[in-house]
Protein backbone atom coordinates (compact mmCIF):
# COMPACT_ATOMS: atom_id res chain seq x y z
CA UNK A 1 0.00 0.00 0.00
CA UNK A 2 1.44 3.46 -0.82
CA UNK A 3 -0.18 5.52 2.18
CA UNK A 4 -0.89 9.35 1.47
CA UNK A 5 -3.42 9.81 4.19
CA UNK A 6 -0.77 11.18 6.57
CA UNK A 7 -2.99 14.35 7.43
CA UNK A 8 -5.48 11.32 8.74
CA UNK A 9 -3.07 9.91 11.04
CA UNK A 10 0.68 9.57 9.94
CA UNK A 11 1.47 5.74 8.65
CA UNK A 12 3.59 3.77 9.79
CA UNK A 13 5.15 5.19 12.50
CA UNK A 14 9.18 5.91 13.09
CA UNK A 15 10.35 2.83 14.77
CA UNK A 16 11.02 3.91 17.80
CA UNK A 17 7.27 4.68 18.77
CA UNK A 18 6.54 0.73 17.98
CA UNK A 19 9.60 -0.52 20.75
CA UNK A 20 8.87 2.33 23.32
CA UNK A 21 4.92 1.07 23.70
CA UNK A 22 5.93 -2.41 23.53
CA UNK A 23 8.58 -1.88 26.46
CA UNK A 24 5.59 -0.17 28.35
CA UNK A 25 2.99 -2.80 28.11
CA UNK A 26 5.64 -5.81 28.39
CA UNK A 27 7.88 -4.33 31.45
CA UNK A 28 6.22 -1.51 33.19
CA UNK A 29 2.76 -1.09 32.42
CA UNK A 30 1.38 0.20 36.15
CA UNK A 31 -1.39 2.24 36.73
CA UNK A 32 0.68 5.87 36.56
CA UNK A 33 0.29 7.86 40.27
CA UNK A 34 -1.92 5.59 41.71
CA UNK A 35 0.49 3.78 44.43
CA UNK A 36 4.21 4.29 45.33
CA UNK A 37 5.73 1.47 43.94
CA UNK A 38 8.26 1.04 41.34
CA UNK A 39 6.05 0.54 37.80
CA UNK A 40 3.54 3.34 39.14
CA UNK A 41 6.54 5.70 39.63
CA UNK A 42 8.14 4.29 36.27
CA UNK A 43 5.19 4.89 34.70
CA UNK A 44 4.31 8.36 36.25
CA UNK A 45 7.94 9.71 35.04
CA UNK A 46 7.20 8.94 31.54
CA UNK A 47 4.37 11.07 31.59
CA UNK A 48 5.82 13.95 33.52
CA UNK A 49 8.88 13.56 30.74
CA UNK A 50 6.30 13.53 27.69
CA UNK A 51 4.39 16.56 29.34
CA UNK A 52 7.99 18.58 29.63
CA UNK A 53 8.59 17.60 25.73
CA UNK A 54 5.88 18.86 24.64
CA UNK A 55 5.88 22.27 26.65
CA UNK A 56 9.33 22.18 25.00
CA UNK A 57 8.00 21.32 21.75
CA UNK A 58 5.62 24.71 21.82
CA UNK A 59 7.69 26.92 24.32
CA UNK A 60 4.68 26.71 26.91
CA UNK A 61 6.32 28.95 30.22
CA UNK A 62 5.77 25.67 32.29
CA UNK A 63 4.54 21.96 32.33
CA UNK A 64 1.52 23.08 34.17
CA UNK A 65 0.31 25.12 31.22
CA UNK A 66 -0.35 21.08 29.40
CA UNK A 67 -3.59 18.91 29.47
CA UNK A 68 -3.45 15.58 28.00
CA UNK A 69 -6.71 14.64 26.44
CA UNK A 70 -7.23 11.37 23.73
CA UNK A 71 -7.26 13.51 20.66
CA UNK A 72 -7.42 17.58 19.68
CA UNK A 73 -11.50 17.21 19.57
CA UNK A 74 -11.71 16.06 23.19
CA UNK A 75 -9.09 19.62 23.63
CA UNK A 76 -10.98 21.67 21.32
CA UNK A 77 -13.92 20.31 23.77
CA UNK A 78 -12.28 21.14 26.68
CA UNK A 79 -11.08 24.78 25.52
CA UNK A 80 -14.78 26.07 24.20
CA UNK A 81 -17.11 24.69 26.52
CA UNK A 82 -14.92 25.00 29.29
CA UNK A 83 -14.04 28.98 28.83
CA UNK A 84 -17.86 30.30 26.99
CA UNK A 85 -20.52 31.18 29.20
CA UNK A 86 -24.42 32.13 27.87
CA UNK A 87 -24.33 35.81 26.33
CA UNK A 88 -20.64 35.60 25.62
CA UNK A 89 -19.80 35.94 22.42
CA UNK A 90 -16.97 33.82 19.83
CA UNK A 91 -15.87 33.98 16.79
CA UNK A 92 -14.50 30.74 14.18
CA UNK A 93 -14.09 30.46 10.85
CA UNK A 94 -15.77 28.52 8.21
CA UNK A 95 -12.31 26.66 7.85
CA UNK A 96 -12.92 24.67 11.08
CA UNK A 97 -12.70 21.40 11.57
CA UNK A 98 -16.26 19.51 12.96
CA UNK A 99 -13.80 19.21 15.95
CA UNK A 100 -14.92 22.81 16.53
CA UNK A 101 -18.10 23.29 14.38
CA UNK A 102 -20.09 21.21 16.68
CA UNK A 103 -18.99 22.44 20.03
CA UNK A 104 -19.63 25.39 19.00
CA UNK A 105 -23.23 24.94 17.76
CA UNK A 106 -24.05 22.74 20.87
CA UNK A 107 -22.94 26.32 22.97
CA UNK A 108 -24.98 28.36 20.56
CA UNK A 109 -28.21 26.32 21.54
CA UNK A 110 -26.93 26.98 25.28
CA UNK A 111 -27.21 30.85 24.78
CA UNK A 112 -23.46 31.37 23.50
CA UNK A 113 -23.11 34.35 20.21
CA UNK A 114 -21.43 32.71 17.02
CA UNK A 115 -19.67 34.24 14.49
CA UNK A 116 -18.60 31.83 11.66
CA UNK A 117 -16.36 33.93 9.45
CA UNK A 118 -16.46 32.84 5.80
CA UNK A 119 -13.54 32.02 3.85
CA UNK A 120 -12.69 33.33 0.08
CA UNK A 121 -13.34 31.31 -3.15
CA UNK A 122 -9.36 30.55 -2.68
CA UNK A 123 -9.88 29.22 0.86
CA UNK A 124 -8.32 32.39 2.53
CA UNK A 125 -9.66 34.15 5.90
CA UNK A 126 -7.96 37.40 6.48
CA UNK A 127 -7.23 38.80 10.20
CA UNK A 128 -9.08 42.40 9.29
CA UNK A 129 -13.00 40.30 9.17
CA UNK A 130 -11.38 38.66 12.64
CA UNK A 131 -11.13 41.85 13.38
CA UNK A 132 -14.41 43.39 12.62
CA UNK A 133 -16.37 40.66 14.04
CA UNK A 134 -15.36 41.55 17.67
CA UNK A 135 -18.14 42.39 20.28
CA UNK A 136 -18.07 43.73 23.30
CA UNK A 137 -18.81 40.92 24.73
CA UNK A 138 -16.54 38.61 22.39
CA UNK A 139 -14.35 36.15 24.47
CA UNK A 140 -12.94 33.64 22.37
CA UNK A 141 -11.31 33.63 18.60
CA UNK A 142 -11.10 29.77 17.93
CA UNK A 143 -9.34 28.37 14.54
CA UNK A 144 -7.56 25.71 12.77
CA UNK A 145 -3.69 26.67 12.26
CA UNK A 146 -4.06 25.28 8.48
CA UNK A 147 -7.22 23.70 6.87
CA UNK A 148 -7.01 20.39 6.39
CA UNK A 149 -9.16 20.19 3.71
CA UNK A 150 -6.75 22.24 1.38
CA UNK A 151 -4.22 23.25 3.52
CA UNK A 152 -4.19 26.85 4.00
CA UNK A 153 -2.54 28.48 6.71
CA UNK A 154 -4.70 30.92 9.40
CA UNK A 155 -3.29 34.30 9.83
CA UNK A 156 -2.76 33.11 13.22
CA UNK A 157 -0.32 35.66 14.25
CA UNK A 158 -1.99 38.58 13.13
CA UNK A 159 -4.76 36.97 15.20
CA UNK A 160 -2.51 37.02 18.33
CA UNK A 161 -1.16 40.57 17.66
CA UNK A 162 -5.03 41.43 17.33
CA UNK A 163 -6.28 40.26 20.87
CA UNK A 164 -2.90 40.59 22.78
CA UNK A 165 -4.01 42.75 25.99
CA UNK A 166 -7.41 42.64 25.36
CA UNK A 167 -10.58 40.58 26.93
CA UNK A 168 -10.60 38.01 24.01
CA UNK A 169 -8.65 35.03 24.38
CA UNK A 170 -6.79 32.94 21.17
CA UNK A 171 -7.66 28.97 20.90
CA UNK A 172 -5.84 27.52 17.88
CA UNK A 173 -6.26 24.08 16.51
CA UNK A 174 -2.91 22.48 15.78
CA UNK A 175 -4.27 19.42 14.55
CA UNK A 176 -2.38 19.73 11.02
CA UNK A 177 0.69 21.69 11.95
CA UNK A 178 1.91 20.33 15.32
CA UNK A 179 4.87 18.80 14.54
CA UNK A 180 5.44 20.08 10.72
CA UNK A 181 5.67 24.10 12.19
CA UNK A 182 7.23 25.62 14.33
CA UNK A 183 4.62 27.10 16.85
CA UNK A 184 5.57 29.21 19.65
CA UNK A 185 2.78 29.53 21.83
CA UNK A 186 4.57 32.71 23.59
CA UNK A 187 5.66 34.40 20.48
CA UNK A 188 2.03 34.22 18.32
CA UNK A 189 0.66 35.33 21.22
CA UNK A 190 -1.90 31.88 22.02
CA UNK A 191 -3.75 31.16 24.80
CA UNK A 192 -4.75 27.71 24.33
CA UNK A 193 -3.46 25.65 21.84
CA UNK A 194 -5.08 22.27 20.73
CA UNK A 195 -2.83 19.67 19.35
CA UNK A 196 -3.11 15.69 18.19
CA UNK A 197 -0.48 13.38 18.64
CA UNK A 198 -1.20 10.82 16.35
CA UNK A 199 -0.88 12.73 13.00
CA UNK A 200 2.24 15.32 12.64
CA UNK A 201 3.87 14.53 15.88
CA UNK A 202 3.90 10.68 15.10
CA UNK A 203 2.28 8.83 18.39
CA UNK A 204 -0.85 6.64 18.49
CA UNK A 205 -4.16 7.61 18.05
CA UNK A 206 -5.82 8.62 21.39
CA UNK A 207 -3.13 10.69 21.83
CA UNK A 208 -3.19 14.88 22.20
CA UNK A 209 -4.09 17.47 24.31
CA UNK A 210 -4.63 20.93 25.42
CA UNK A 211 -1.96 24.15 25.92
CA UNK A 212 -3.64 25.80 28.51
CA UNK A 213 -1.88 29.80 29.17
CA UNK A 214 -1.73 30.17 33.13
CA UNK A 215 -4.13 32.08 34.64
CA UNK A 216 -6.79 30.70 32.43
CA UNK A 217 -9.35 28.51 33.91
CA UNK A 218 -11.69 26.47 32.34
CA UNK A 219 -14.39 24.13 33.85
CA UNK A 220 -13.34 20.64 33.18
CA UNK A 221 -15.55 18.40 30.83
CA UNK A 222 -15.27 15.55 33.70
CA UNK A 223 -14.39 15.01 37.78
CA UNK A 224 -13.18 11.72 38.76
CA UNK A 225 -9.91 9.79 40.25
CA UNK A 226 -6.57 11.58 39.86
CA UNK A 227 -4.69 9.80 42.33
CA UNK A 228 -4.33 13.60 44.03
CA UNK A 229 -6.25 14.53 47.06
CA UNK A 230 -8.23 11.29 47.50
CA UNK A 231 -9.86 12.10 51.21
CA UNK A 232 -11.42 15.37 49.31
CA UNK A 233 -14.87 14.51 47.39
CA UNK A 234 -14.41 17.74 45.71
CA UNK A 235 -12.01 17.66 42.36
CA UNK A 236 -8.64 18.87 42.90
CA UNK A 237 -7.95 22.57 41.86
CA UNK A 238 -4.78 22.01 40.53
CA UNK A 239 -3.06 21.10 37.14
CA UNK A 240 -3.49 19.34 35.57
CA UNK A 241 -5.36 17.14 37.91
CA UNK A 242 -8.14 19.67 37.31
CA UNK A 243 -8.64 18.41 33.89
CA UNK A 244 -7.11 14.56 33.80
CA UNK A 245 -9.43 12.14 35.60
CA UNK A 246 -9.52 8.54 35.19
CA UNK A 247 -6.22 6.07 34.44
CA UNK A 248 -4.12 7.89 31.75
CA UNK A 249 -3.30 6.43 28.14
CA UNK A 250 0.00 5.99 29.42
CA UNK A 251 1.17 3.47 26.80
CA UNK A 252 -0.20 6.07 23.99
CA UNK A 253 1.78 8.72 25.89
CA UNK A 254 5.06 6.74 25.78
CA UNK A 255 4.65 6.21 21.90
CA UNK A 256 3.88 10.24 21.49
CA UNK A 257 7.10 10.77 23.68
CA UNK A 258 8.95 8.47 21.11
CA UNK A 259 7.27 10.28 18.19
CA UNK A 260 7.75 13.69 20.00
CA UNK A 261 11.80 12.55 19.81
CA UNK A 262 11.59 11.89 16.04
CA UNK A 263 10.20 14.83 15.13
CA UNK A 264 12.98 16.71 17.48
CA UNK A 265 15.40 14.93 16.73
CA UNK A 266 15.04 15.05 12.57
CA UNK A 267 13.95 18.52 13.18
CA UNK A 268 10.64 20.09 12.22
CA UNK A 269 11.89 22.38 9.23
CA UNK A 270 13.95 19.12 7.87
CA UNK A 271 10.68 17.44 7.76
CA UNK A 272 8.89 19.93 6.15
CA UNK A 273 10.93 20.36 3.79
CA UNK A 274 10.89 16.67 3.07
CA UNK A 275 6.86 16.77 2.61
CA UNK A 276 7.28 20.30 0.51
CA UNK A 277 9.25 18.63 -1.52
CA UNK A 278 7.18 15.79 -2.64
CA UNK A 279 4.33 18.24 -2.66
CA UNK A 280 5.93 20.70 -5.18
CA UNK A 281 6.82 17.87 -7.64
CA UNK A 282 3.09 16.34 -7.26
CA UNK A 283 1.18 19.89 -8.01
CA UNK A 284 3.84 20.05 -10.95
CA UNK A 285 2.87 17.04 -12.17
CA UNK A 286 -0.94 17.31 -11.59
CA UNK A 287 -0.93 20.53 -13.50
CA UNK A 288 0.08 18.93 -16.49
CA UNK A 289 -3.50 16.78 -16.42
CA UNK A 290 -6.38 19.03 -17.69
CA UNK A 291 -9.30 17.42 -15.84
CA UNK A 292 -7.12 18.21 -12.73
CA UNK A 293 -8.86 21.15 -10.51
CA UNK A 294 -6.32 22.20 -8.21
CA UNK A 295 -7.70 23.80 -4.48
CA UNK A 296 -6.09 25.47 -1.70
CA UNK A 297 -2.86 28.12 -1.98
CA UNK A 298 -0.38 27.65 -5.18
CA UNK A 299 2.37 28.99 -2.73
CA UNK A 300 3.70 26.93 -0.70
CA UNK A 301 4.50 29.22 2.16
CA UNK A 302 0.99 29.31 2.74
CA UNK A 303 -0.04 25.75 3.30
CA UNK A 304 0.94 22.67 4.49
CA UNK A 305 2.05 20.41 2.93
CA UNK A 306 -0.64 18.46 1.11
CA UNK A 307 -2.64 18.72 -2.13
CA UNK A 308 -6.33 18.79 -2.60
CA UNK A 309 -7.80 18.15 -5.75
CA UNK A 310 -10.61 16.56 -7.69
CA UNK A 311 -10.61 15.13 -11.38
CA UNK A 312 -13.25 16.75 -13.53
CA UNK A 313 -16.57 16.55 -12.20
CA UNK A 314 -16.17 12.80 -10.81
CA UNK A 315 -17.02 12.04 -7.53
CA UNK A 316 -13.96 12.19 -4.83
CA UNK A 317 -15.04 9.31 -3.24
CA UNK A 318 -14.85 6.83 -6.28
CA UNK A 319 -11.82 8.31 -7.56
CA UNK A 320 -10.69 7.45 -4.05
CA UNK A 321 -12.01 3.67 -4.51
CA UNK A 322 -9.96 3.09 -7.78
CA UNK A 323 -6.80 4.49 -6.17
CA UNK A 324 -7.80 2.04 -3.67
CA UNK A 325 -8.96 -0.99 -5.04
CA UNK A 326 -7.09 -0.84 -8.43
CA UNK A 327 -3.44 0.56 -7.73
CA UNK A 328 -3.37 -0.07 -3.97
CA UNK A 329 -2.92 3.65 -2.85
CA UNK A 330 -4.42 5.07 0.25
CA UNK A 331 -6.18 8.77 -0.31
CA UNK A 332 -8.79 10.67 1.70
CA UNK A 333 -11.80 11.47 0.14
CA UNK A 334 -15.15 13.35 0.48
CA UNK A 335 -16.01 16.12 3.37
CA UNK A 336 -12.77 15.45 5.87
CA UNK A 337 -15.40 16.74 8.51
CA UNK A 338 -15.00 20.01 7.85
CA UNK A 339 -18.60 20.51 5.65
CA UNK A 340 -18.20 24.73 5.83
CA UNK A 341 -14.74 24.70 3.92
CA UNK A 342 -16.26 22.75 1.04
CA UNK A 343 -19.47 25.27 1.47
CA UNK A 344 -16.95 28.03 0.06
CA UNK A 345 -14.99 26.26 -2.87
CA UNK A 346 -18.09 24.49 -3.79
CA UNK A 347 -17.23 20.98 -3.76
CA UNK A 348 -20.12 19.98 -0.87
CA UNK A 349 -21.83 17.55 -3.44
CA UNK A 350 -18.22 16.63 -5.22
CA UNK A 351 -15.68 16.59 -1.99
CA UNK A 352 -11.89 16.57 -2.29
CA UNK A 353 -8.94 14.28 -3.10
CA UNK A 354 -6.55 14.82 -0.23
CA UNK A 355 -3.57 13.67 -0.81
CA UNK A 356 -1.04 14.27 2.20
CA UNK A 357 2.53 12.68 2.36
CA UNK A 358 4.72 12.06 5.57
CA UNK A 359 8.56 11.94 6.01
CA UNK A 360 7.97 8.24 5.06
CA UNK A 361 6.95 8.85 1.73
CA UNK A 362 9.42 9.01 -1.65
CA UNK A 363 9.17 10.97 -4.35
CA UNK A 364 9.08 7.03 -6.13
CA UNK A 365 5.47 6.50 -4.56
CA UNK A 366 4.15 10.06 -5.94
CA UNK A 367 5.14 9.16 -9.44
CA UNK A 368 2.97 6.10 -9.35
CA UNK A 369 0.34 7.64 -7.55
CA UNK A 370 1.00 10.32 -10.84
CA UNK A 371 0.71 7.15 -13.41
CA UNK A 372 -2.49 6.28 -11.20
CA UNK A 373 -4.16 9.44 -11.79
CA UNK A 374 -3.05 9.82 -15.42
CA UNK A 375 -4.51 6.56 -16.31
CA UNK A 376 -7.94 7.15 -14.12
CA UNK A 377 -7.94 10.86 -16.29
CA UNK A 378 -7.56 9.20 -19.06
CA UNK A 379 -10.58 6.87 -18.70
CA UNK A 380 -13.04 9.39 -17.43
C1 LIG B 1 -7.91 20.54 11.57
C2 LIG B 1 -8.31 19.38 12.44
N1 LIG B 1 -8.81 19.65 13.66
C3 LIG B 1 -9.16 18.65 14.49
C4 LIG B 1 -9.04 17.35 14.13
C5 LIG B 1 -9.46 16.29 15.10
O1 LIG B 1 -8.37 15.56 15.51
P1 LIG B 1 -8.60 14.25 16.40
O2 LIG B 1 -9.26 13.27 15.49
O3 LIG B 1 -7.28 13.84 16.84
O4 LIG B 1 -9.50 14.63 17.51
C6 LIG B 1 -8.54 17.02 12.87
C7 LIG B 1 -8.44 15.61 12.44
O5 LIG B 1 -8.48 15.29 11.30
C8 LIG B 1 -8.15 18.07 12.01
O6 LIG B 1 -7.64 17.82 10.81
Amino acid sequence: MIYLDNAATTWPKPEQVYQAMDNFMRNYGANPGRAGHQMANQAGKIIFTTRKLVARLFNAASIQEIIFTANATEALNLAIKGYLKPGEHLITTSLAHNSILRPVKELEKRGVEVSIIEADRQGQIQAEKIKNAIRKNTKLVVMAHASNVTGTLLPIKEVGQLVADSEVKLLVDAAQTAGVYQIDVQKLGIDMLAFTGHKGLFGPQGTGGLYLKEGIELEPLIQGGTGSYSEDLNQPKLRPDLYESGTPNTVGIVGLKAGIEFVLAEGVDKIKEHDNDLVMYLQDQLKQIPEVTLYGAADLKQQVPLVAFNLGFENSGEIGYVLDKAFNIAVRTGLHCAPLVHKSLGTLEQGIIRVSPSCFNTKEEIEEFITAINEIAGEI
